[in-house]
């Protein structure tokens, strides 16, 4: 591996780090009690929520934008031959994460006392996307790793 390639994926295993954290302080935030649990959510906690997901979009597009655009998938599927599908199935899911991500952004956009969505629904559709992206990013980690520990294994 040369040493270009080689920072580029240590860039985006690093990224991927960063989204974890993401995925626990989401995971955090709805799982915590709201303060009238089992009801409705009030405006303020949709508003926080809300905040946080625009984060999180502005980082998955800018994360996304980089991996498709370093040569990442190429190096994957070079070393990766028998799972080229697999990993062309990874680049093209960037698109459907980011679409069901702006999907929940624009629910809690849109949230006003006037038609507010059920806690339980923004709740599990939250849990829902970050377990959709953490679930993509172990994937793609996956085999990251496997290219390390095969330089390891020649020696490099
Ligand atoms: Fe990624």
């Amino acid at each position: 591996m040369v040493s270009n390639q080689k920072s580029s994926l240590e860039r985006v295993v690093e990224q991927h780090r960063q989204l974890r954290r993401f995925a626990a302080s989401l995971r955090e935030f709805v799982g915590g009690r709201g303060p009238d649990p089992g009801l409705r959510e009030t405006p303020e906690w949709v508003s926080a929520l809300g905040k946080k997901l625009m984060r999180l979009h502005e980082f998955l597009s800018r994360h996304f934008r980089e991996e498709e655009e370093s040569g990442m998938f190429e190096d994957l599927s070079m070393h990766h031959p028998h799972h080229c599908r697999q990993i062309h199935a990874l680049r093209n899911e960037h698109t459907a994460i980011l679409r069901d991500t702006r999907a929940l952004l624009n629910a809690a956009l849109d949230y006003s006392e006037e038609h507010p969505l059920p806690d339980r629904d923004l709740r599990e559709w939250t849990n829902a996307v970050v377990a959709q992206f953490e679930r993509h990013e172990q994937e793609e980690n996956d085999f990251i790793q496997r290219i390390y520990d095969e330089e390891l294994g020649c020696g490099d």
